[in-house]
């Protein structure tokens, strides 16, 4: 908790919400509940954990995540309709401190396109739904879908009518991303100033990133009043994201001087959640992403890696240690014992027990074999293969290849399905092509091939490479990530990862169709 007298924003994390509904980025259920924990330990204030109306998977985690919150708000977004309304407040009400978020479109063209409403209809619809919500709990956010292209008289209107009808925390979305900082912050000013009741309210600013400008219109709206920032870890979110997290808070924190207000999060989890999110999601995180990304600390250049050498603040603002990087240290090798090696996971921010911890360190042991130094990065990756591919249906078990200029390339690979063992050979355009063809022969599936990209987790021919692969599946989209020292192998794994997920996924839509 803040103890400083500078106003507080409040953090409301979208990542499970927003984040979610980005193309490829599906969770499974615990997968959601190991991210809400994570949040809350970090210190969000307020977790959006789904969009419970949406399909019953949604509804069961939301419903889970509330049940097993301590102090973090936990809310469900709902459309203006009574069914809406009604499962988000059941999906809630297990949580301590339980909230409701309902919305509606308001701009010209949503209204006219979309809902097919005019605006005194659209009028009546947010004073129903918010008053309906106001039934179940007193902590009730109304949201202006698409506020900033909505007319202001208009959007003035709406606000007064879900103020009078019970909200209590009134969001401005920049739902297309088209805002820019002067006129987003002038605009939470005039609406401010103009809005009955104004200061019974929390303002929220909630910012989309297609201009690239989220994080900076989400500054703006707090230096003009919005006292809670809607954002998601690693800015994940539709299309281009939503504000990312991380810049939001590590703005205010190092700008204090000319940004003075202050956040509940640690900042010191910011880098465990961005690899939790990035090892979840299996989308990568850019190199040069601001806070998280892997060179975000790095020095290249003689001059910069001179400057640090004398002293650090010549050329970083914030050090590395305030968000939770750890030092790439050289950690571990193949006598290392297992005593050894749960502390260096505990360290790691793992906690794992039991059969977990045993396979955790046996794939250690053989990653050591093979691999001259293990480094935290190394023995990260190797943890969060392990935990991404829990409970899958379909399991990897061996790989053989014949790759190189002789061919044909060839791939023999034997899977685990549904506890059935299952072995394919077939051949492919090189090797990948291969080994990808030999897993369809068992599972066939329609996910097109969209993206393929292998990264090295560190320096060294021996170093090992991570995979990412992403599956699309007429428009349901799946991303897998794998790592292993063996390329081949850890496309296979990844290419899996990503099969698992389509299916899990098409289950879902054919679920809430
Ligand atoms: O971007 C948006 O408008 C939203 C609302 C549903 C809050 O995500
Ligand atoms: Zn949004």
């Amino acid at each position: 908790m803040s103890t400083s007298s500078n106003p507080l924003i409040r953090i409301f994390d979208t990542t499970l919400r927003d984040g979610e509904q980005s193309p490829g980025a599906s969770m499974t259920h615990n997968e959601k509940l190991e991210l809400a924990e994570l949040m809350e330990t970090m210190g969000v204030d307020v977790i959006e954990a789904g969009f419970p109306a949406a399909s019953e998977g949604d509804f069961a985690a939301v419903s889970a995540i509330a049940e097993q919150s301590k102090s973090a708000i936990i809310c469900g977004l709902a459309r203006s309709t009574p069914n809406d309304i009604e499962r988000c407040a059941e999906a809630v009400r297990k949580a301590a401190r339980p909230r409701i978020h309902t919305f509606i479109s308001t701009s010209p063209v949503h209204m006219k396109h979309k809902l097919k409403m005019g605006p005194n209809a659209v009028l009546e619809a947010v004073g129903r739904s918010v008053a309906q919500a106001r039934n179940h709990t007193d902590d009730v956010e109304w949201s202006a879908e698409d506020a900033t292209r909505t007319e202001f008289d208009f959007l003035c209107k709406c606000i007064d009518v879900a103020i009078a009808s019970g909200a209590t925390t009134i969001n401005i979305p920049d739902t297309v991303g088209y805002s820019h900082p002067d006129e987003y912050g002038a605009l939470f000013r005039r609406l401010i100033e103009n809005v009955p009741n104004s200061d019974k309210v929390i303002w929220s600013a909630h910012c989309h990133n297609d201009l690239g400008l989220a994080v900076a219109n989400s500054i703006n709206a707090v230096a003009n009043g919005a006292r809670q920032v809607e954002c998601a870890i690693n800015g994940l979110g539709e299309r281009a994201g939503n504000a990312a997290l991380e810049e939001v808070v590590m703005a205010m924190k190092v700008r204090g001087d000319t940004l003075p207000f202050e956040t509940n999060i640690q900042p010191a989890y910011l880098s465990k959640a961005s690899a939790m999110v990035s090892r979840i999601t299996g989308f990568p995180v850019q190199y040069n992403k601001a806070i998280v990304g892997k060179n975000a600390f790095a020095h290249e250049s003689g001059i910069h890696q001179d400057g640090m050498l004398k002293n650090a603040e010549t050329y970083e603002i914030m050090r590395p240690e305030d968000v939770g990087v750890a030092k790439t240290s050289l950690v571990m090798g193949k006598h290392s014992g297992r005593h050894a090696f749960r502390d260096k996971l505990e360290a790691l921010g793992y906690v794992l027990e039991g059969d977990a911890l045993n396979d955790a360190f046996k794939r250690f042991k053989t990653l050591a074999d093979r691999k001259k130094h293990v480094f935290d990065d190394d023995i990260i990756a190797l943890v969060d293969d392990q935990l991404a591919a829990e409970g899958e249906r379909i399991v990897f078990k061996r790989l053989r290849v014949v790759a190189g200029t002789d061919g044909p390339q060839t791939a023999e690979i034997d899977l685990v399905v549904d506890g059935d063992e299952k072995f394919a050979i077939a051949r492919g355009n090189g090797p990948v092509d291969a080994v990808f063809n030999a897993i369809r022969e068992i599972v066939p599936h329609d996910g097109k091939l969209e993206l393929y990209q292998v990264h090295a987790v560190t320096g060294g021919t021996d170093a090992q490479a991570t995979v990412s692969v992403r599956l699309n599946c007429e428009g349901i989209m799946s991303t897998g990530r794998s790592s292993d020292p063996d390329t081949l192998v850890a496309s296979a794994k990844a290419y899996l990862h990503a099969v698992n997920k389509l299916e899990a996924r098409k289950a879902k839509r054919t679920h809430a169709a």
